[in-house]
């Protein structure tokens, strides 16, 4: 495919991870045309897009006009049509289900110039079968975001089997100019790579809860305090080097057989979900926030994250 520059970007779907990817793109000179089937999530998008730069602002990570040059390159489309019109980029940020992504697929194939890119910020549904919807399936990629889009560095690129070369360097170089940092997912595996290895600890956490070894804090803790403070600093491959091979295969030796392998979900899990324990949006799920102001809680969070940011040079 014959690749220009991608300056005007459509995002459809403005649920909870559209709003934050639109304002990322228009912070960083791009233009944007945001739609949403449901018009009253499209006029929502637009509150959150307000709240997230007051913060960004407020962090002192950017100034009053900025705050409105971003805000006057997000245009709401009425339609998918006038969405996509001139757009160099068309990014779905629909729900995680198979069909209702390949209907619209279907549909941006059709009506979206022959060099506009397709994206898609699935979490781990397959770009190859997405793209086998599509008559130009070299056009289609995997862009996954993380949440919060606006705070989070990295975005996923994932490669279907057609995906065309120039459109992964394409993005590639996208994601660069939205100072974001890309990662290359070279195999369409299911779950991609940052969900595989969150997954991977996410079983071993609920199972360790499950057989009694540790209380929900102290497995926490043993991230937030032990081995993921240094996750931003070194990765597990480096640590292993840092550690050195050979304490990891005698290590590896004796623990894997003995760490988690189950194939379905947590029973745990299964009986809290059907309880309606769905953790913070529920008010409970392996805490109780009863008496928890959530939005405050999550605030704090976000405000912990964007220092994490100006410490780790992420942001200027
Ligand atoms: N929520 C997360 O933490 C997260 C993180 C990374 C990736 N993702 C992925 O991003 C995608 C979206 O997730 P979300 O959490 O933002 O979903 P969401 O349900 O919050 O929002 C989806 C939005 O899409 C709209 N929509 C549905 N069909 C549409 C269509 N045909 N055209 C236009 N709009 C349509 C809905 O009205 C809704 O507002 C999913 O693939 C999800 O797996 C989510």
């Amino acid at each position: 495919m014959v690749m220009t520059e991608i300056k005007k970007v459509a995002v459809i779907g403005t649920g909870t991870m559209g709003p934050g990817i639109a304002q990322v793109f228009a912070r960083n000179g791009i233009t944007v045309r945001i739609f949403d089937i449901d018009s009253e999530k499209l006029s929502e998008a637009r509150i959150t897009l307000d709240n997230n730069l007051e913060l960004f602002r407020q962090a002192g990570l950017i100034t009053e006009p900025e705050v409105s040059e971003t805000r006057s390159r997000i245009q709401n489309a009425s339609s998918l049509d006038e969405a996509v019109e001139e757009a160099n980029l068309v990014i779905e940020v629909i729900p995680e289900v198979m069909e209702l992504k390949t209907a619209l697929f279907a549909d941006l194939d059709k009506i979206c110039d022959p060099g506009t890119i397709l994206a898609t910020n699935t979490s781990g549904l397959s770009i190859t079968t997405m793209a086998a919807a599509i008559e130009k399936p070299e056009r289609l990629v995997g862009m996954h975001w993380w949440n919060p889009p606006i705070i989070i560095p990295v975005i996923e690129i994932i490669k279907g089997e057609k995906t065309d070369d120039a459109v992964v360097r394409a993005i590639d170089n996208l994601i660069r100019k939205i100072k974001k940092v890309p990662v290359l997912v070279q195999k369409d595996v299911p779950g991609f790579l940052g969900n595989r290895l969150q997954y991977a600890l996410m079983r071993e956490a609920i199972a360790l809860l499950n057989e009694g070894v540790a209380s929900a804090e102290d497995i926490d803790t043993m991230i937030k305090a032990g081995i993921g403070f240094k996750f931003p600093i070194m990765g597990p491959l480096e640590t292993i080097d840092m550690a050195g091979l050979d304490i990891y295969y005698k290590v590896s030796q004796y623990l894997n057989k003995d760490l988690d392998k189950s194939q379905e979900a947590a029973p745990v899990v299964e009986t809290m979900v059907h309880k309606g324990d769905l953790g913070l949006k529920s008010g409970k799920g392996f805490y109780d926030y009863t008496g928890t102001d959530i939005k405050s809680l999550m605030g704090e969070r976000i405000k912990k994250l964007l220092l994490l940011l100006k410490d780790l040079d992420y942001v200027e």
